[in-house]
């Protein structure tokens, strides 16, 4: 079966593109790309010309994954494979693709509307060009694992899993059934890609009505430190905090989730592991971490974070 690569880049439909922008340089450690006033903003996390795009809508949500092929033979036949399995796929025109920062691109629409978009050759900066951010010690942890993960909240989860596993080819790293606070169990699945980071999909089932297409994307650093740098950097700007500092028991990542201007959460962590399928053992966990990643209550709730 042919699957995708991995997760090159995430598009985001954001309301404030300047609220947007002071947020991902300053907070984040992330560079400006390609930026279109008014329309759009492409950000860096290393020498691709863009891993995360932002356009300009009142939407507030996650729109499109970007998933990657190492060749363009591989692309033409998992598009092949994902038409001769019934499902539309349409490729997009030169506008499109070039606003990805992108040679060709495929896409195909899921049941809760986030676009899948497919390609085999990104865009790389010039080489005098090199990543530059003005906040972090270290860098991020992209390369062939790619821009780093979304977990989605869908509608219907058991479709949204056959999607992953009979479409996209994403093969299952293990789920996780917890408690995020007493009385409030989640049950996640954690879904990789070829190349190996410990999951780029997950897919969320909450006892509450979503808000979001997603529960929160993650972007990976380096270096540790970066981790809590970047949590002081949010206390200091005021940026609430969803989750506080924790470890989880599967990927292993060290992370705290913030709260996005467009309102869903970003996991900032490192550590995260890589799955090898030749030895890899899929497990079920019960526990969501095995310290910290403490939930607090909404910013805008009475008793606003006591901390
Ligand atoms: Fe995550």
């Amino acid at each position: 079966m042919h699957s995708v690569s991995t997760l090159g880049y995430m598009v985001l439909g954001v309301s404030d593109l300047a609220a947007w922008e002071g947020f991902a340089v300053n907070v984040l450690g992330l560079q400006v790309g390609k930026r279109v006033a008014g329309e759009s903003l492409g950000l860096r996390m290393d020498d691709y010309e863009q891993r995360i795009l932002l356009l300009k809508s009142d939407i507030d949500d996650f729109l499109a994954a970007g998933w990657e092929f190492e060749t363009d033979a591989q692309l033409d036949a998992f598009v092949a494979q994902v038409r001769a399995r019934g499902v539309e796929v349409a490729e997009e025109g030169r506008a499109v693709a070039g606003q990805r920062r992108v040679t060709r691109l495929f896409v195909c629409v899921d049941d809760d509307g986030i676009r899948h978009e497919f390609y085999s050759t990104a865009y790389r900066a010039n080489t005098r060009d090199t990543f530059h951010s003005s906040v972090l010690r270290g860098g991020f942890c992209t390369g062939r694992f790619g821009a780093g993960h979304f977990v989605t909240v869908p509608k219907q989860s058991a479709r949204a899993k056959a999607f992953c596993e009979d479409i996209l080819g994403l093969k299952l790293s293990d789920t996780i059934q917890g408690d995020a606070a007493p009385g409030l169990t989640v049950d996640v699945t954690f879904f990789h890609a070829r190349a190996g980071r410990h999951h780029s999909l997950a897919i969320a089932e909450v006892p509450f009505p979503a808000r979001k297409r997603i529960h929160h994307m993650m972007i990976e650093c380096t270096d540790p430190n970066d981790v809590g740098l970047a949590y002081d950097r949010c206390k200091a700007a005021g940026v609430p905090i969803l989750m506080e500092l924790g470890h989880h028991p599967n990927d292993q990542m060290f992370s705290f989730y913030l709260i996005s201007p467009s309102g869903f959460a970003i996991e900032f962590g490192a550590g995260g592991i890589v799955v090898n399928d030749d030895t890899w053992e899929i497990r079920r966990y019960t526990e969501l971490s095995d310290w910290g990643h403490e939930l607090n209550p909404p910013p805008d709730a009475p008793a606003s974070n006591a901390h």
